[in-house]
């Protein structure tokens, strides 16, 4: 074996990354549970990845044949019934803990100098999963499938002077068709699956070259031993690979819960019209996306005036892009001396509580069919939303901070 190591290791120096990534990768010794998140979003991910290959074996990509072969999967295929669920709730798992782990960056300042690429990277995979997301949603080729896309799609219809040429290119047809499904297919399938990867390595060289933050914001290279390695430091590997397996093992007792006891979580992972074929001559009572959409979709709706000659469809699409675009510059919005929210101020803590709320009653609102009542409320809720970023570099700079310890304390 040592010998076999060797040979490779003075072709391909395997010993050298394994050192620098794991066993001599040191990492702060003070992460909490907010730091179980990365490692399980790559969890999910191989997940998908393995279940989404196994489901495409018995999977038929056209009009005629996508939703009967889902049916065929799930009573005929062996095993394929878990297969599916697994990767339905796979999707909803990989959102849950996407929000989570940005949430913890964003409680303690993980995107501040110099970790803004980590950041950028992470938004970047962020906006691919979206669209993973929402292609693979076709798929199924149900009434959600079908008239959800119709609508996602007509979106980009409001853009003026391009905007029908764009959405009929995208459709690759007058309406959604089999057309439109085998290249959503295509892009889910292989397309985006790579991209996504490839985004995952870049965001982990970038997060190993600078190392990681922590929970109080510390930087932990300031303090160093004789031997250069930083007193506050631990050894990735074993001491969060094991840590690391506490997480999976919780994580996997209540996935498999859903997997087995809930997997249409009450309509909110696989949506009641989505058990019907898709019908281009018949509109579901009441359209709206997958939850992890949601408050975005609020946000859509929460524009109802026309605005200097262009429809109010139009500016919510606007208010709907620059809703996630915001969060891209975020690095450069923070202007507080320090990391953590720990350390932060009254206003910081504030404008975190407010923003965290506002995002979560909007993704409600965007689930229930839109009133008069609660398109105000969406409206109140989407400028609080704007207002965490847009206040950002006023009230990081005005509040008082606590002062950082050198060392971590915890
Ligand atoms: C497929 C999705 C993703 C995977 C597999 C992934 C993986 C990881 C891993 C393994 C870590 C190190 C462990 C940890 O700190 O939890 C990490 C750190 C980080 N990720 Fe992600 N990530 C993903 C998406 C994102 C997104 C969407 C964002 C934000 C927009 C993001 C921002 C960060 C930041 C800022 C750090 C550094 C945290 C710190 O040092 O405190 N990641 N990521």
């Amino acid at each position: 074996m040592q010998k076999l190591i060797q040979w490779i290791d003075a072709r391909l120096p395997i010993v050298e990354a394994y050192e620098k990534h794991m066993s001599k990768y040191y990492a702060p010794k003070n992460f909490n549970m907010w730091y179980f998140f990365g490692s399980l979003a790559m969890l999910v991910l191989v997940n998908q990845l393995v279940t989404g290959i196994w489901l495409t074996m018995s999977y038929n990509p056209s009009a005629e044949g996508a939703f009967a072969s889902v049916e065929y999967i799930m009573r005929d295929v062996e095993w394929g019934w878990l297969l599916r669920y697994l990767h339905s709730t796979g999707a909803s798992a990989f959102f849950v803990v996407v929000y989570l782990h940005m949430f913890r960056g964003i409680m303690y300042g993980s995107y501040q100098k110099p970790r803004e690429l980590i950041w950028i990277f992470g938004m970047l995979i962020y906006l691919v999963l979206m669209a993973e997301a929402f292609m693979g949603y076709l798929l199924p080729w149900g009434q959600m499938s079908y008239w959800g896309a119709q609508v996602i799609v007509n979106l980009f219809g409001a853009i003026p002077v391009i905007g029908e040429d764009l959405s009929l290119w995208i459709r690759g047809d007058y309406l959604i068709s089999g057309i439109t499904l085998n290249r959503f297919f295509a892009l889910h399938v292989v397309a985006l699956p790579i991209v996504l990867l490839g985004l995952v390595v870049l965001h982990l060289l970038a997060l190993h070259e600078v190392g990681s933050n922590n929970p109080e914001g510390v930087d932990i290279k300031k303090v160093k031993d004789e031997n250069g390695i930083p007193k506050d430091g631990i050894p990735f590997h074993p001491y969060y690979t094991v840590h690391d397996l506490l997480g999976v093992g919780v994580f996997l007792f209540i996935f498999c819960a859903v997997v087995f006891f809930f997997p249409e979580m009450g309509g909110l992972f696989l949506e009641k019209p989505n058990f019907e074929p898709a019908n281009s001559l018949k509109t579901p009572e009441h359209i709206a996306p997958v939850w992890y959409f949601t408050p975005f979709y609020a946000m859509l709706r929460a524009v109802t005036v026309d605005l200097f000659g262009l429809s109010a469809k139009f500016w919510g699409v606007v208010v709907m892009g620059a809703a996630i675009a915001i969060l891209f510059v975020l690095p450069w919005l923070d202007r507080s001396p320090v990391r953590s929210i720990r350390y932060k101020g009254l206003l910081s803590k504030i404008a975190l509580l407010v923003f965290v709320v506002s995002f979560v009653i909007l993704g409600y609102l965007g689930i229930v069919p839109a009133t008069e009542g609660r398109t105000k409320a969406a409206q109140i809720l989407t400028t609080l939303y704007f207002l965490y970023f847009i206040l950002m570099p006023f009230y990081t700079r005005m509040e008082k901070t606590k002062p950082v310890p050198e060392r971590v304390s915890g």
